[in-house]
């Protein structure tokens, strides 16, 4: 076995894929334990070796809120020479943009949820008053010329709400683009959706005039169904897909969410199927495997296990 999937392309898919990696962000910030800045810096700078292309960064959030990413000023400075390397950065409100864009971010992601009760966990607002909180957020940020991606969370179903109807989230997800977002990730926090859920939540976007070019997709693996969900995404025509390094983090208000979907997995599928993402799958899976070894626990995706396996 060389460590790479046999190359067979099916049809009603597309060409490329750009992987939106959240591992520093999504995944850090579920740490138990503090990750030292300087493996932070290491970590994100192996992931752009590797061929990635877009990588969170870090979270401008109230560090009570989120210890784990309180060195969000000691970490971006030490990510400067990563040139044509996207760092968005996670921001809540006008003090977390002020902070990102005093360190010269130039993409910045706020974070919404389709459900009343995450909002105000994870925000401590209803969604109302979140929307309100980041219309001047996203306002400021494009007149400076940012990118702003809206992430909309709990889109499948919420630990304390159950399922979450698709109207519900539709009405949310048109709400953040109307407030300027370039894109939108569909977040399953909890990893509940199924295909047929994807492809209705995906059908009533695209009959409210969402363009599905705007799109990405944010899946948790916590039932196993992460990449069936992504495939039928692809299918649909979503081409931005969020994935995790070594499947690193959950969210940490809500405790029922496990790993986002790994990044090796996603890339073993894709360049599977004969599906360009610019990543060398070697690299980054010794990169997770490292990383793996700094948190002093196994990478749990299942790709990065079987291809750190020595006979
Ligand atoms: P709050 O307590 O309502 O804040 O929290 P506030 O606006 O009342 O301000 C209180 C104090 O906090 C003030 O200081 C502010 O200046 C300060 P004081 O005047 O008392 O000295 N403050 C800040 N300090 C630093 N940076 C800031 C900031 N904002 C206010 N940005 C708040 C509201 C939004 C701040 C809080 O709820 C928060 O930080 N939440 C973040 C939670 C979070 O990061 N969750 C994880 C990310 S979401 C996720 O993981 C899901 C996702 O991955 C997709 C998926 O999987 O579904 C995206
Ligand atoms: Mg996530």
């Amino acid at each position: 076995m060389n460590g790479l999937p046999m190359n067979v392309p099916a049809p009603g898919l597309p060409a490329r894929v750009r992987i939106h990696e959240v591992g520093a962000r999504d995944g850090l910030q579920n740490e138990k334990t503090a990750v030292p800045t300087a493996v932070k810096a290491e970590f994100i700078h192996r992931l752009a070796a590797a061929g990635l292309t877009t990588i969170e960064a870090t979270s401008f959030v109230h560090p009570k809120w989120v210890p784990q990413l309180a060195d969000a000023e000691q970490l971006f400075p030490e990510l400067g020479d990563l040139a044509g390397v996207h760092l968005p950065v996670l921001v809540p409100n006008e003090r977390g943009l002020d902070r990102a864009l005093a360190l010269g971010a130039t993409r910045i992601a706020v974070f919404g949820s389709a459900t009343e009760t995450f909002a105000s966990r994870n925000l401590n607002r209803t969604v109302a008053e979140s929307l309100a909180m980041f219309e001047p957020v996203v306002a400021r940020a494009k007149e400076g010329g940012a990118h702003v991606r809206g992430y909309l969370s709990m889109c499948f179903g919420d630990p304390w709400e159950g399922p979450v109807p698709v109207h519900q989230v539709v009405r949310v997800a048109k709400a953040l683009l109307d407030l300027g977002c370039d894109e939108l990730s569909l977040g399953d926090t909890i990893g509940v959706a199924t295909p047929g859920h994807v492809l209705a939540l995906l059908g009533e976007l695209g009959e409210a005039g969402v363009p599905t070019d705007r799109i990405g997709v944010h899946f948790h693996d916590t039932y196993g169904q992460a990449l069936s969900n992504t495939l039928a995404a692809l299918g649909h025509g979503v081409t931005t897909v969020d994935a995790s390094a070594g499947g690193l983090g959950g969210c940490p208000y809500a405790k029922s969410a496990t790993g986002n979907l790994a990044t090796e997995d996603l890339v073993w599928m894709l360049d599977g199927l004969g599906i360009e993402t610019g990543v060398d799958l070697t690299a980054l899976t010794a990169t997770s495997a490292w990383m793996a070894e700094q948190l002093g626990r196994p990478s749990p995706s299942r790709t990065v296990r079987a291809l750190s396996h020595k006979e």
